[in-house]
């Protein structure tokens, strides 16, 4: 058993673990949820100028797998969060979620932003029961036999996810002007999850929580995600919160700041799924954390021996597993 590799130099030692642990994941291979295949995405800017935001992507995610996306501002982890979810396509390259191509947004996805994602003149009960009675009936099918029935049952499931996310029954009732941030947060979380969909996308979804309340919707997050074990690509800017958090660390980083040149993956990273944090792991999770960020700045462009950029590129995507595997935890 191979333990508590943290360190890029530790990494390179035990590449034949790595090799032995790969073995055994494909054993019990889960089916892929996300595939991004060379996908580039490029804006127009003004009249005949363009921007490449995202340059050649392929990612394949489990099922299961809780992805965190980091990278600096603007190197385009909304972008691939909105083509994801199927918002807007890719300029080239394809996007497959549970087996099928994305082309609009639809119920296999659901999405938390970092606010403002409730419909402000709707109460919480009607902003959780909208998506699912919406994709089962337009305004007639609503006068059809069973509606009713149906209906009933939506809002008993609303019920329970409110209860599950911590909030009173009496939330219901309100708008969600009423409710802190943090409630709005929760209920929006509740509010995906009624979709029952398999993949859940969220945007710096905690980021204008204070820091308790942040605390307790990532320990929120990792429960339900413990419980039914969705796929969630989650994007931050605190490699804290990806390292608690997430299954799998992806960075995002752009090589220059050229308009032809998007970001790329600079670093795709296994996690062991036992939620990281300082007060567990000290050094390690500090040198983990200074590790992931050094591809974050860039300071992880791999030079070749005799000092040359290697392919004239210098950027390669860095895939590492960071061990405790099997089970052992950190
Ligand atoms: N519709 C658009 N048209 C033109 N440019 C766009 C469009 N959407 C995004 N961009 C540009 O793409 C780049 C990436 O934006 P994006 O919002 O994906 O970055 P980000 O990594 O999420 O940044 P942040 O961490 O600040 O949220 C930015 O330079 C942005 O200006
Ligand atoms: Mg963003």
């Amino acid at each position: 058993m191979v333990s508590g590799v943290m360190t890029p130099e530790l990494h390179v030692a035990s590449a034949s673990a790595v090799e032995v642990a790969n073995g055994a994941r494909a054993l019990t291979a889960a089916a892929t949820a996300i595939r991004v295949d060379d996908v580039s995405m490029t804006y127009t800017v003004g009249r005949k100028g363009k921007r490449t935001v995202l340059q050649n992507i392929s990612l394949e995610i489990e099922e299961g797998e809780c992805v965190v996306l980091l990278g600096e501002t603007g190197c385009g982890k909304s972008t691939l969060l909105r083509m994801l979810l199927g918002q807007e396509p890719p300029t080239s390259g394809s996007i497959t979620v549970a087996g099928k191509p994305v082309e609009r947004v639809d119920s296999r996805s659901g999405y938390v932003p970092q606010r403002y994602s409730l419909f402000p003149d709707r109460t919480v009960l009607e902003n959780l029961c909208m998506g699912p009675e919406t994709s089962k009936a337009h305004i007639f099918g609503r006068l059809m036999p069973g509606f009713r029935a149906f209906r009933k049952t939506v809002r008993a499931e609303a019920m329970r996810q409110l209860e599950h996310m911590g909030l009173h029954a009496s939330d219901a009732a309100k708008y969600p002007h009423q409710l802190s941030g943090g409630m709005q947060q929760r209920v929006a979380i509740a509010q995906a999850l009624m979709m029952k969909s398999r993949v859940l996308l969220m945007d710096e979804a905690f980021s204008a929580l204070d820091p308790a309340t942040r605390a307790s919707l990532q320990r929120l997050l990792r429960s339900v995600w413990s419980e039914t074990k969705p796929t969630i690509v989650f994007v931050t800017h605190n490699t804290a919160e990806a390292l608690f958090l997430g299954t799998r660390v992806i960075v995002l980083r752009r090589e220059s700041r050229e308009d032809s040149c998007g970001s790329r993956v600079a670093l795709d990273m296994k996690l062991p799924a036992a939620g990281m944090s300082l007060h567990r792991n000290g050094k390690e999770f500090l040198d983990l954390v200074e590790y992931i960020e050094s591809f974050s700045r860039g300071d992880h462009q791999k030079v070749s021996s005799d000092g040359d950029d290697r392919d004239g590129s210098a950027f390669e995507a860095e895939t590492t597993t960071v061990f405790p595997l099997d089970g052992e935890t950190l």
